[in-house]
């Protein structure tokens, strides 16, 4: 069986004072989750929040990676420097990268690999455009990115897999649970043709876009989805745990 991880992005949000406060408030309301929960900070982020996470059942991640181990890359962030400060899950090609700072499937692959070298867990993100899902070309688009974001693995369940509708984040417009499930199902099967059926009946496969306390029990029940990539609602406390207690 698949243990289910629910992780909060915060994206562009909290400052690192915000941030502690949050995870102080977080920690009692989660200790009893059945699943691995993770919080996907800003870099800045990183050291308070890791300290503040420390001997609680909340794990730490990054939002992005640099693909190189050091250099001339002024602005960027390694893998290394993360994991320095107990990061463990980081999120690579989320949609708002691909489109507004040019990631394309080629460093994507690139960030992965890159985490998976420093023992990191990438959390890679998928997902079609509406365009995309009213045209058809939902399997067409995610296969190329399954194909290409997640290239030269040996094993795809050492990654974590977002299925992301680009038309569901941040919109209000939920996936239905049955069409998240049977896309993500797509993806599985796609998984065990490019790597194995094996580790493809392995590799945790989440849904994220607009997932909130009211939706993830009817999202958390389908066999196909793993967890949840939080927006919007994992920067309150009470509306981040209760999805995290989507079984209580
Ligand atoms: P929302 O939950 O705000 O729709 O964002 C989803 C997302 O992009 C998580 O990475």
């Amino acid at each position: 069986m698949r243990r289910p991880i629910i992780a909060g992005n915060w994206k562009m949000n909290m400052t690192s004072a915000q941030g502690v406060r949050l995870v102080e408030e977080l920690k009692p309301l989660v200790a009893d989750a059945d699943c691995d929960v993770a919080v996907c900070v800003p870099f800045t982020d990183i050291p308070a929040v890791s300290a503040a996470l420390m001997g609680s059942n909340i794990r730490l991640g990054a939002q992005n990676v640099h693909f190189a181990e050091n250099g001339a890359y002024t602005g960027e962030i390694s893998a290394q420097m993360l994991k320095e400060f107990g990061v463990e899950y980081v999120i690579v090609g989320h949609s708002e990268r691909r489109r507004m700072f040019d990631d394309t499937d080629e460093v994507v692959n690139m960030r992965m690999h890159a985490a998976l070298a420093a023992g990191m867990t990438p959390i890679v993100c998928l997902g079609e455009t509406l365009e995309q899902r009213e045209g058809g070309e939902t399997e067409r688009c995610l296969s190329y990115q399954v194909e290409h974001s997640l290239k030269g693995l040996d094993d795809v369940s050492k990654i974590v897999i977002a299925y992301e509708p680009i038309w569901a984040i941040g919109t209000g417009r939920t996936a239905t649970a049955q069409q998240a499930n049977d896309t993500i199902a797509y993806i599985r099967k796609k998984c065990a043709e490019v790597f194995c059926p094996k580790c493809a009946e392995k590799v945790r496969i989440q849904y994220g876009g607009s997932m909130n306390a009211g939706n993830c029990k009817e999202l958390m029940a389908m066999p196909e989805i793993d967890g949840g990539l939080i927006g919007g609602a994992s920067l309150k406390a009470a509306d981040f745990a209760a999805i995290v207690r989507y079984n209580k």
